[in-house]
């Protein structure tokens, strides 16, 4: 197929040849003399313009080119005589590929809420929004790998699905090929998962860590890239039950050194995007900042889009930790009336999204990198710090996001690994091949876990994580 895609026509100025382009016409404005059709393809933001001579195109064919349809139009690229693009194809044949009838075809060219594009979400793709959003994300997963291969790190496939549950926290996802109306019971009448598929309970994962964790004592620097699946209630902007995670793991890092690398990535990716989304990235700027006037999001108002971009990218993220956070916070007022006080009783609480954003967004207005958490509200694979009260614990808090990273040391001491295990409940035995790497050439390592969809967020200033997953899985919600 001799089609050329509309990006590299748009790239070169050359006219007089004759090519063939495909894609989905946005708008058609037609007068008696002439008809101009805005063709998109989804190789970039722009359209491209194919002027098509009532006199060279059949009536019927002119009709059948309406918003969604799909056409192949091929003829000779021109010197444009419209603003804002430098050629156009004259039409020598269009042939209709997909009708879209515009009675029913829900996509027309006007402004269509978020919402409202959510519940159809196959077909949301092909607004100008969700095409730059999706391009971007490309950009970013290409980074990650580039980043993490250019550095010497091995990618990891970790299993989705496993016996473990690597947080700790209860908010898996059942696998099973049981028949649960009519379960084989055991003598004490329990569901007998010795007659499931794997002889035994298993759940997606929620974090390929624990293996990549193994595989970085063998490979010293790895990292994954996979989906993670989450059962958490949480219908926020920020929490999806299926979402993408980066954890890279290296042996012979202590928290510095994870802390160094995390900063360091999270700046190289977005610089990518930078560099590689531009016209993209213009375009959901200037959505960003029509939304933030129409909704006054208070919060973000101050910087735009790139403008917040090129800054993360060129300040250094604040380091402080957990215990330095907790006074920040008591000697806060946040807004005229309430000091955080009320909330923050004791040293040892967990921080509530309204804190997280107040050091992020208020106090520091940049990135922070939050350290050394007390030990009863992370992990138990967090390694213990001397104190006997805190872990080796990172937390990286974006504008306008929140924690966009989460990881730590790990406990490479045997012992304390297992004292924290029992105190947590953790079951030792069956996590053995875990413990083994403790047992045989134990190696002081660290790693973190970036969720992507966080990242696409942060770079798309979008404001809902439903908008930058093709398909979204949330409480209720899996329907495409
Ligand atoms: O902080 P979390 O739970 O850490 C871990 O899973 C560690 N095993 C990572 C590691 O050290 N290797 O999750 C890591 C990140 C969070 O900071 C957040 O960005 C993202 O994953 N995340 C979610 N993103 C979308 N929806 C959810 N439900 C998420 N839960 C966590
Ligand atoms: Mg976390």
């Amino acid at each position: 197929n001799s089609r050329i895609k509309i990006k590299s026509l748009l790239e070169s100025d050359e006219t007089g040849h004759d090519v063939t382009i495909m894609g989905w016409v946005r708008t058609k404005r037609s007068n008696k003399n002439v008809s101009f059709i805005a063709l998109n393809d989804g190789s970039t933001i722009k359209n491209y313009q194919a002027v098509a001579d009532p006199n060279l195109i059949p009536e019927d064919i002119l009709k059948k080119i309406t918003t969604g349809a799909c056409i192949k139009v091929t003829g000779e690229i021109v010197q444009s005589q419209g603003a804002g693009q430098q050629t156009e194809i004259i039409s020598k044949s269009i042939e209709i590929l997909g009708e879209a009838d515009p009675e029913k075809f829900p996509l027309q060219p006007k402004k269509h809420s978020l919402e409202f594009l959510r519940e159809i979400a196959h077909l949301r793709m092909r607004t100008n929004t969700f095409g730059a959003i999706f391009r971007v994300r490309h950009a970013l997963a290409f980074a990650v790998h580039k980043y993490f291969n250019d550095k010497g790190f091995f990618y990891i496939h970790t299993p989705i699905i496993t016996a473990s549950d690597a947080e700790g926290a209860g908010e898996t996802f059942r696998v099973t090929t049981l028949d649960l109306k009519n379960p084989p019971k055991t003598d004490k009448g329990e569901i007998d998962y010795k007659e499931d598929f794997f002889e035994r309970e298993t759940n997606l994962t929620v974090s390929g860590q624990l293996e990549g964790e193994l595989a970085a004592m063998a490979l010293s620097e790895i990292y994954t890239f996979g989906p993670t699946f989450r059962a958490e209630n949480s219908n926020t902007a920020r929490h999806l039950a299926e979402f993408w995670m980066i954890e890279p793991e290296m042996a012979f890092f202590d928290a510095e050194d994870n802390q160094n690398l995390a900063e360091d990535f999270l700046k190289y990716v977005i610089s990518y995007a930078l560099e590689n989304c531009q016209d993209d990235l213009v375009f959901l700027d200037q959505r960003a900042s029509e939304e933030d006037q129409a909704k006054k999001v208070e919060l973000r108002s101050e910087m735009g889009l790139l403008e917040r971009l090129n800054f993360v990218v060129n300040n250094e993220f604040e380091r402080i930790t957990y215990t330095e956070a907790i006074h920040i916070l008591k000697n806060s007022t946040p807004n005229k009336k309430k000091k955080f006080q009320f909330l923050i009783e004791d040293w040892g609480v967990d921080l509530q999204s309204e804190h997280e954003r107040f050091l992020v967004e208020k106090h520091f207005k940049k990135p922070v990198i939050l350290t050394d958490y007390p030990k009863e509200i992370k992990s138990f694979y967090m390694r213990q710090n001397d104190d006997g009260k805190t872990v080796a614990a990172m937390d990286i808090l974006f504008p306008g996001i929140g924690e966009i990273v989460g990881g730590s040391q790990r406990e490479e001491r045997l012992e304390l690994l297992t004292k924290r295990m029992e105190e947590m409940d953790i079951p030792q035995e069956e996590m053995w091949w875990y413990l083994d790497t403790r047992r045989f050439g134990a190696a002081p390592h660290a790693g973190f876990g970036l969720g992507f969809e966080r990242m696409v967020l942060f770079v798309t200033g979008m404001s809902n994580i439903r908008d930058v997953i093709a398909f979204p899985r949330t409480p209720g919600n899996a329907e495409f």
